[in-house]
């Protein structure tokens, strides 16, 4: 079997998501590729499987196979840790693989068996990773139900209804600080502050009201007013403690070509995502102060079964 799966960046609402807020996502064109052949143990790329390295696989082999051992070979072009989703992507690149095994694959079963995955693995604190990964294109994550519904998730008493979203040929630029955050720290954090404090409470109110503010500008392709609300957003994460001197560097690199631009994903680290008319200007500034940084497009397509036997 083999399967493959994009990365994701959060163009607008992560961290309020978490709370039942509105988020907007789309695919990436950067791919998880997914081997898997009948093996007399289980290994990955050679090496004996391990909690853990290979976590992720572990569980979803634990929630999708009941049959022999598995040799599986996995190829990535997304930096882990980033805030592209390269774990949502290895996790539903293996899901739809493995589901393949047992006839058509739809994407409401993977999404929510990717959901289950990711919480199982790392406490996930919402769907909208392995859902952008599992659909492609955009979507639009909301508890009222709206046009264009796919499916709905809930754990804990939120309700995340996941919806698809027309987004325009955005160019964005996606920056990697190299500095790897864990996703669950950062969304811990951030709780403790929302826990506490009624301000918290009102920002993450605010990154709800701003992302559904932003749907206008995205189907009219008005990309002054996306990136200023991309700007307006960083500000409300900043304030939620997300940010990092690093990540604020790499932002006033980026707007000098920029319509706007934010840090993208938990925070503390990972990258930032720029929107831009200039990508190739926006690349080599970030390369020359030292940073990794992909000139990206949507992709149009969720995850793949490439071969199936
Ligand atoms: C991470 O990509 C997005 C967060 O909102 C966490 C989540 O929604 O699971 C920070």
């Amino acid at each position: 079997m083999e399967a493959s799966a994009p990365a994701k960046v959060i163009l607008f609402g992560e961290h309020a998501v978490v709370y039942g807020e509105p988020a907007i996502a789309v695919a990436l064109n950067l791919r998880t590729t997914v081997e898997v052949y009948p093996g007399s143990e289980y290994t990955v790329n050679g090496y004996p499987m391990q909690d853990k390295y290979h976590s992720y696989i572990r569980n979803a082999i634990k929630l999708c196979w009941d049959n022999g051992p598995l040799e599986i070979i996995t190829q990535s072009d997304i930096p882990s840790s980033s805030g592209m989703g390269s774990s949502a992507s290895i996790t539903v690149a293996m899901i739809a693989a493995l589901l393949s095994s047992k006839g058509a694959v739809n994407e409401e079963d993977v999404a929510k068996l990717g959901f289950e995955v990711e919480y199982i693995t790392q406490g996930r604190a919402s769907p909208i990773d392995t859902s952008t990964v599992t659909h492609g294109k955009g979507i639009l994550v909301d508890k009222t139900l709206r046009e264009n519904y796919l499916w709905e998730i809930e754990k804990n008493g939120v309700v995340w209804r996941i919806h698809h979203i027309e987004v325009p040929e955005l160019k964005l630029v996606v920056g990697f600080s190299g500095i790897r955050a864990s996703t669950a720290e950062m969304v811990a954090r951030v709780r403790r502050f929302y826990q506490w404090n009624s301000f918290a409470r009102d920002v993450v109110k605010e990154i709800g009201k701003l992302t559904l503010s932003a749907i206008e500008p995205l189907e009219s392709e008005d990309y002054e007013k996306i990136g200023e609300l991309m700007d307006k957003n960083n500000k409300l994460l900043t304030i939620l403690g997300v940010n990092h001197p690093v990540l604020k560097k790499m932002l006033e690199i980026a707007r000098k070509h920029s319509y706007g631009a934010k840090i993208t994903g938990a925070g503390g680290g990972g990258s930032i995502v720029a929107l831009t008319d200039e990508q190739d200007e926006v690349v080599k500034a970030l390369n020359s102060a030292g940073f990794e940084a992909y000139k990206v497009r949507i992709s149009r397509e969720g995850f793949r079964v490439e071969n199936q036997n």
